[in-house]
């Protein structure tokens, strides 16, 4: 099959790229090469998603479209506006090219009205899917860890160098994290069903732990040593940066997330 793949260079876009790359022809919408990364075998496609055209994207001959770019965190309103025009783009592009989409969203989609932007416009996009496309799978996974996740390593970056690392309240919101590897096979497995009926899959892990102890877990067997900032004003002073477009390594989204319970039965 011959596979577009969006947000390729992403955590969760490397590990998959290079699985559908030994059974598929991948072609890969990049906004820009990465020095780090092996683009062998691929078709590479330089554009920024709300700049895409139809005829751009006709001449790869693409029999699915894998759409997992994403921006997490940004000045106010910009990540729902380039999360919501970019599925438009695409999945316009889906509609007209008649070929099947595996989007991944996120379980934050069940709690968006507590939590922000970023869960909003995946709200947002699903939804356009399911009125544009009549072959699709939605993939909503919870919190993904393993190598390479970004916000983990920004959490061990500050560690290393400060020998504490922030929480901004305490941290003690439940998930049920998942490696980045099963919900890979979770997606390849889609994929080569060829099984497009309109599902929603949430993934999830086996394991309910709250973000603290998935800290915890990550710096075993050393003890880390948390700073604890106020819920209140950690939500506060973040909301106001965006509010001033200040650029910011978190989201007010990411410090509801880590301070509430996201929890789905284990079978859907
Ligand atoms: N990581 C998790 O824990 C998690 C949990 C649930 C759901 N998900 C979903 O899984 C998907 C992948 O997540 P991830 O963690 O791999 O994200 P990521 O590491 O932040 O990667 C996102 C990628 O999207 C690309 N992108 C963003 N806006 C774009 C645009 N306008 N045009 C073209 N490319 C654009 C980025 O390109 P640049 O490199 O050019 O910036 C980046 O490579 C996302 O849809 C996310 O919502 C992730």
């Amino acid at each position: 099959m011959r596979i577009l793949i969006t947000g390729r260079n992403g955590f969760i876009g490397q590990p998959l790229a290079a699985r559908l790359k030994k059974d598929h022809t991948v072609i890969s919408l990049i906004r820009r090469t990465q020095s780090s990364i092996d683009y062998t075998g691929e078709e590479l496609l330089i554009a920024d998603l709300r700049d895409i055209t139809l005829p751009g994207i006709q001449k790869h001959r693409v029999d699915l479209i894998v759409h997992l770019a994403v921006l997490m965190r940004g000045a106010r309103g910009t990540v729902e506006q380039s999360n919501v025009e970019s599925a438009r783009r695409i999945f316009d592009v889906a509609r007209r090219l008649d070929v099947p989409v595996l989007f991944l969203s996120s379980l934050n989609v069940l709690f968006y009205e507590q939590l922000g932007a970023y869960a909003r416009s995946k709200k947002t996009a699903e939804d356009i899917l399911k009125e544009y496309c009549s072959r699709y799978a939605i993939v909503r996974p919870a919190f993904v860890m393993g190598p390479g996740s970004p916000s983990l390593q920004m959490v061990a970056r500050v560690q290393k160098r400060f020998g504490f690392v922030p929480l901004l309240g305490q941290g003690l919101g439940k998930t049920q994290p998942v490696s980045v590897s099963t919900l890979v096979d979770r997606i390849v497995a889609l994929v080569d069903k060829n099984q497009f009926e309109g599902q929603t899959l949430q993934v999830v892990g086996q394991e309910i732990m709250t973000y603290r102890g998935i800290l915890e877990q990550m710096f075993k067997p050393n003890p880390v040593r948390f700073i604890h900032l106020p819920y209140g004003l950690s939500l506060f002073v973040v909301q106001l940066l965006e509010k001033l477009r200040i650029p910011l390594p978190l989201s007010s989204e990411e410090i509801r997330s880590v301070n509430m319970d996201k929890l789905v039965p284990l079978r859907n």
